[in-house]
């Protein structure tokens, strides 16, 4: 079966999908994005997913021509018109075309493209369970990373080195020696404190995976601490897990090749990671 992709107003073959080269998006990283999973026929957060392309459109000041309506009915028809149940939404919103010239054009229409592809999430669940291993990085990205912006070089930089060093993840880190999040994902250890993790700042991307999962250390009375931690912290700590829409919880067990606790996958993650499986499958954390 071909796929289909939404490209500016029409559904075309995937292959013969094509924006215009004058694109900001291609000309400056002028645009954001979302992914949203399709899990078992069900969009998972899509409203938090909208809130948060909302959010990043404002900030780069990108007037958004799409109601929430005409979004959501576009991300249904690429997905009925994929045939998928299972899979992976991406959208990408950019300030639009025009002759290529910094500051922004007056009057360009922003560009719209949906695509939506198969992904195996049983699968994914059963390799995550075992746990990987992460590097750690440095965080060379610009100050403003709470914006879901197309501008990754950093992330791929980052991400490239992670697998050639035969990791999953690569855990970025500032010159003061503190950790943000992954390059993909935002990044988690259980230490005397509780569950960890950076707080929502410019520093990072507020994850819409990170919000779940504090609901669920709530309700699962796992103390939080939203502080800052350094690198030494993070190898010290009793265990480690990454999060994201794509990969869910996802166990780390060693921190450049040093294990992190036991070196297994500890207590907490496998409870957070139990849970989170739970509201992927009723959509209600319970
Ligand atoms: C840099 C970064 N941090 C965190 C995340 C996790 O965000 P979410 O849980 O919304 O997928 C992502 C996901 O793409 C990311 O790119």
């Amino acid at each position: 079966m071909s796929r289909i992709a939404y490209v500016n107003g029409a559904y075309v073959p995937h292959r013969q999908g094509a924006v215009s080269i004058e694109d900001r998006g291609y000309q400056f990283s002028d645009g954001v994005y979302e992914v949203i999973c399709l899990f078992k026929g069900k969009l998972i957060d899509a409203g938090p997913h909208l809130d948060r392309l909302d959010r990043s459109l404002a900030e780069l000041s990108i007037p958004n021509p799409y109601s929430r309506a005409a979004l959501m009915t576009i991300i249904h028809e690429t997905i009925r018109r994929n045939r998928l149940s299972d899979g992976l939404v991406y959208l990408q919103m950019t300030r639009g075309t025009a002759p290529r010239d910094h500051q922004f054009p007056e009057d360009t229409r922003p560009a719209l493209v949906v695509t939506a592809r198969y992904f195996d999430f049983d699968q994914a669940a059963i390799k995550a369970a075992e746990g990987m291993k992460a590097i750690t990085y440095p965080d060379i990205r610009w100050a403003r990373r709470d914006i879901k912006s197309v501008s990754l070089l950093p992330n791929i930089l980052a991400k490239q080195a992670a697998v050639e060093k035969g990791a999953y993840e690569a855990i970025m880190t500032m010159p003061n020696g503190l950790v943000t999040e992954g390059c993909s994902t935002n990044f988690w250890i259980v230490d005397q404190t509780g569950l960890r993790t950076h707080p929502v700042c410019p520093d990072i991307l507020n994850g819409i995976t990170r919000s779940r999962i504090i609901e669920i250390a709530k309700k699962e009375g796992v103390p939080l601490n939203e502080s800052p931690f350094t690198v030494e912290e993070a190898r010290q700590a009793r265990e480690a897990f990454t999060s994201s829409s794509v990969r869910a919880v996802q166990p780390i067990l060693t921190l450049d090749d040093h294990p992190i606790g036991s070196g297994l996958v500890g207590p907490i993650t496998t409870k957070i990671f139990q849970s989170y499986q739970r509201f992927l499958k009723t959509g209600v954390v319970s």
